[in-house]
C-alpha cells in the first residue's frame, strides 16, 4: 500500500463530505459544519494552513554527519516522532459515518502505536463520542489520550474517572469547545472555565492534564498557573471561532511567555514533516494532526495510519538531514526564516 492508494481509496469512502483534496486546506469544505470545513466563512482553517506555507527552512548540509533521531519522550515515555493524532469526533455527522467512534479509534489508536506515536480520542454531545473511542484506549494498554468537553464539573471528573480505569497516560480537555455550534445545537453547550475550576480539574488528574485550545501568551500563563502537563496551540481546526490568527503565528509568543513550564503542542494545518519541523523550531515540543488521519484510516485503516506516521516521521527526519539537525532539540528557530 502507498500514500497515493490510500488517498484513492479514501475518495472513495469519503464521499461527499470529504472530497480528500490535494491539499487539506479548508478551501473547497470552507464553512461546512456538520462536515469538515472551518466555522463561519472557513478563514481560520485556511489561515493555519497558508501561514505554514510562509515559512521556509534554511538548509544548509555542511556539517558532521551524527544522524538524526526524531524521538521524543513525553508523559514519561518515549515516541518515535514528536507526532500525535489530534481527536476527531462526529465520525457520523461530520463525516459520511463510514466510520463511527468506535470503528475509527479502533484503527487510529492501534495504528499510530504501529508507527511508534499515539493519539488522542475525542468527545461530543452523545455520551459515545467519549466512551466508544476508550474501549480502544483501553485495548492498547492506555498508551492515547482522551480528550474531554469542559462539560459540568461531575461530569468531567466522572469521564476522568473513566478515563484512568481505562489505563489512559493522559487526559486533555479542548477548553475552545465553548465556540462549537453543534454541541450548542445539540443543546450541550458547554462554557468557559476560570483559572480556579482548571486548578481543580488539573489537581483531579492522576495523569498528566494537558489544556487544548490555547491561542494567546495570557491563556498560556493561566494554563501553566492551573498545573496542566502541557497545552495545545489549537484554534480547534478553525471549527470555533472565524478570523483567528493562525496557530503557528501566535506560537513564538506563547513559547515565550511560559518557556519550559508545560509541553507545548501544536495543531493546525500541518500535513507534512516539514511542518513538524517548523512547528518544533517555533517553540512547539510536539504537534497534533486532525483530518488528515482520518483520511489516512478511511483509506488504509491501521495500515493507512501508521503509514502516514511513518511519512511524516521520514520527511521530519529528511528535513532534520538537511538542517544539520541530530535531535530534535537542534531544531532552533534559526532554522526557518519567513517570507511574505
Ligand atoms: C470533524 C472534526 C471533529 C473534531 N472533534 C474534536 C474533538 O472531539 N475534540 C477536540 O479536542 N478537537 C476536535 N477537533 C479538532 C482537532 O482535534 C484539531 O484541533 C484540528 O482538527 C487540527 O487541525 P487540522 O485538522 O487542520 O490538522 C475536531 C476537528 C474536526 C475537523
Amino acid at each position: 500500500m502507498t500514500y497515493q492508494d490510500v488517498l484513492e481509496t479514501a475518495r472513495k469512502n469519503m464521499a461527499p463530505k470529504c472530497r480528500v483534496c490535494r491539499e487539506c486546506n479548508g478551501i473547497v469544505c470552507r464553512g461546512e459544519i456538520p462536515g469538515v470545513g472551518g466555522k463561519g466563512t472557513g478563514n481560520a482553517f485556511i489561515i493555519n494552513y497558508d501561514y505554514l506555507s510562509k515559512i521556509k527552512i534554511n538548509m544548509d548540509v555542511i556539517y558532521e554527519n551524527r544522524g538524526q533521531d526524531t524521538s521524543v519522550e513525553l508523559f514519561g515515555r518515549k515516541f518515535a516522532a514528536p507526532v500525535f493524532a489530534a481527536p476527531i469526533s462526529g465520525l457520523s455527522n461530520n463525516y459520511n459515518g463510514y466510520l463511527n467512534e468506535q470503528t475509527y479509534a479502533e484503527i487510529l489508536v492501534p495504528g499510530c502505536i504501529e508507527a511508534g506515536c499515539a493519539a488522542f480520542t475525542g468527545d461530543g454531545a452523545g455520551d459515545n463520542f467519549f466512551l466508544d473511542p476508550l474501549k480502544a484506549v483501553k485495548a492498547a494498554g492506555g498508551v492515547a489520550v482522551p480528550t474531554i468537553k469542559p462539560w459540568a464539573k461531575e461530569d468531567i471528573f466522572h469521564k476522568m474517572d473513566l478515563a484512568v480505569e481505562a489505563g489512559a497516560m493522559a487526559i486533555a480537555m479542548d477548553i475552545d469547545s465553548a465556540g462549537l455550534p453543534l454541541l450548542a445545537a445539540a443543546g450541550k453547550p458547554v462554557n468557559a472555565k476560570s483559572t480556579a475550576e482548571l486548578t481543580e480539574i488539573a489537581a483531579y488528574a492522576s495523569v498528566p492534564f494537558i489544556i487544548k485550545g490555547i491561542m494567546t501568551a495570557e491563556g498560556a500563563k493561566k494554563a501553566a498557573a492551573s498545573g496542566a502537563y502541557g497545552i495545545v496551540v489549537s484554534n480547534h481546526g478553525g471549527r470555533v471561532l472565524d478570523n483567528t490568527p493562525a496557530t503557528l503565528e501566535v506560537l513564538p509568543e506563547i513559547k515565550a511567555a511560559v518557556g519550559n513550564a508545560v509541553k507545548i503542542f501544536v495543531d493546525g494545518g500541518i500535513r507534512t514533516g516539514s511542518d513538524v519541523f517548523k512547528s518544533l523550531a517555533l517553540g512547539a515540543d510536539a504537534v497534533l494532526i486532525g483530518r488528515p488521519y482520518v483520511v489516512a484510516a478511511c483509506g488504509g485503516g491501521a495500515e493507512g495510519v501508521a503509514l502516514y506516521t511513518r511519512k511524516i516521521t521520514a520527511e521530519l527526519q529528511e528535513a532534520m538531514k538537511m538542517t544539520g539537525c541530530a535531535t530534535l532539540a537542534d531544531i532552533t528557530t534559526d532554522k526557518v526564516r519567513f517570507t511574505k
